[in-house]
């Protein structure tokens, strides 16, 4: 098979991807190694900055998150027992974000693929990828005890923190940027009504939890954990009476509790591989670089560099090469940013085992700051509506 460009893994970035392509009439083809269900069924996280949406709007698959997402504009900090809202709108000169499954947004992504009739092949086993530092990379695959090739101009390295595309380019190209941290969030999604309108961070002496929502009847929370914790050690009672605990009284009052639909702990980190293009390889989205949660950028991140590869490979094809020598340096510096403002939220909210008494007040100085000074405020909401392309 002859592509134009070939696209490994068919997460948002992948499928974002193929839409933008698809759209400018460039022809590119989908390689995931999971079924369609696997892929659809993964709970992750949900809300979406204003470019996001925006960038799904250009795709052409924005109707449903328009009439089923819930737009917001705040969300509140609840501090050692104290609840505070932070007025994204009115600190942002009016700017929102989207609350919209990640499940939801490719659910969406999958039917717009399936109406156009753009080839994805799913369940593709012993993916690999050859020849990018010439002009005829190839990719190879198996399927059904089938082996196949496809030819391409371009591979997007669409395939995620564990993906084949960043592990095949040579160790001496690539530097890597990490940082683990000592704990893990314990999520829990159930129908039931969410405790608040908004979006609850909460930063407690026993560990942070989250109060958020899929939509008016489903909620999603959670609560930090040791990484050493098991799912099966928690129970729904026991996660519902630890996250009341973390609550205000107010608050844990009126808490809707009902059973789980989906319990899971994931790990955080800090991830980011540069440079993001070895000749005619590019890595996006979770390939790239992995953020830890608490800012909510990891979806919105792999927008924003699928937004930034599929301008560049458009201008390819009209002769201009500035995108895709640039493609590195643009995205780096947006990723930069979001990954600042997640490791800063997260040492922020989080109880740290073994933190200094002094940088444990030196922390509690600067949260009095943010969220007491409008300075404070305005650079913790401009960052998490989304910063600005700079193009
Ligand atoms: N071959 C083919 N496909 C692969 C391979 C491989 N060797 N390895 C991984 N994949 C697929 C995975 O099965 C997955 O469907 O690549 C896809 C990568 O998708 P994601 O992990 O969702 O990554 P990305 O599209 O970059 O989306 C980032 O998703 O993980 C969240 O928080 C993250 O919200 C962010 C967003
Ligand atoms: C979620 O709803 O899953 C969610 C929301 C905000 C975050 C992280 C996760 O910061």
């Amino acid at each position: 098979m002859r592509v134009q460009v070939a696209i490994i893994g068919a997460g948002p970035a992948g499928l974002i991807l193929g839409q933008l392509l698809h759209k400018a009439g460039i022809d590119a083809v989908i390689v995931e190694m999971h079924s369609p269900d696997y892929v659809l069924h993964r709970i992750r996280a949900g809300v979406l900055e204003q470019v996001a949406v925006d960038l799904l709007d250009a795709a052409g698959v924005g109707a449903r998150m328009h009439a089923e997402g819930l737009v917001h504009q705040g969300f509140d900090l609840l501090i050692d027992g104290v609840r505070r809202r932070i007025d994204l709108h009115g600190l942002t000169g009016g700017k929102q974000v989207m609350v919209y499954g990640q499940t939801e947004l490719t659910k969406d992504l999958m039917d717009a693929r399936r109406s156009a009739g753009l080839l994805t092949i799913y369940e593709a086993s012993a993916v690999s990828v050859h020849d990018f530092d010439t002009d005829r990379p190839r990719v190879r695959y198996s399927k059904g005890h089938v082996s196949h090739e496809i030819e391409c101009d371009f591979i997007a390295g669409c395939d995620g923190f564990h993906g084949v595309c960043r592990a095949s380019v040579p160790q001496n190209a690539i530097s890597n940027f990490e940082r683990v941290y000592p704990f893990g969030w314990l999520g829990l999604l159930a129908d039931t009504p969410p405790v608040s309108d908004e979006l609850i961070y909460v930063r407690h002496p026993r560990g942070f939890a989250l109060c958020s929502m899929r939509s008016h009847t489903r909620s999603r929370y959670y609560l930090q954990c040791p990484l050493t914790d098991k799912v099966e050690q928690w129970s729904d009672e026991k996660f519902w009476d630890e996250l009341r605990r973390r609550l205000d009284p107010q608050t844990a009052e009126s808490l809707v509790t009902g059973p789980s639909i989906e319990k899971s702990i994931a790990p955080l980190r800090s991830f980011v591989a540069e440079p993001l293009r070895f000749g005619r390889l590019f890595l996006a989205g979770d390939a790239a670089h992995i953020v830890p949660p608490t800012g909510a950028k990891g979806l919105n991140l792999a927008a924003s560099d699928v937004r930034y590869l599929s301008r560049a490979l458009i201008e390819f094809y009209t002769g201009n090469t500035e995108g895709i020598d640039r493609y590195s340096e643009r995205c780096l510096r947006r990723i930069w940013k979001a990954e600042r403002f997640s490791w800063w939220m997260t040492m922020l909210l989080h109880r740290f085992p073994d933190t200094n008494p002094f940088d444990q007040k030196a922390l509690e100085a600067e949260l009095d700051y943010v969220v007491n000074s409008v300075a404070g405020r305005t650079t913790l909401a401009e960052n998490y509506v989304g910063l600005p392309f700079n193009d």
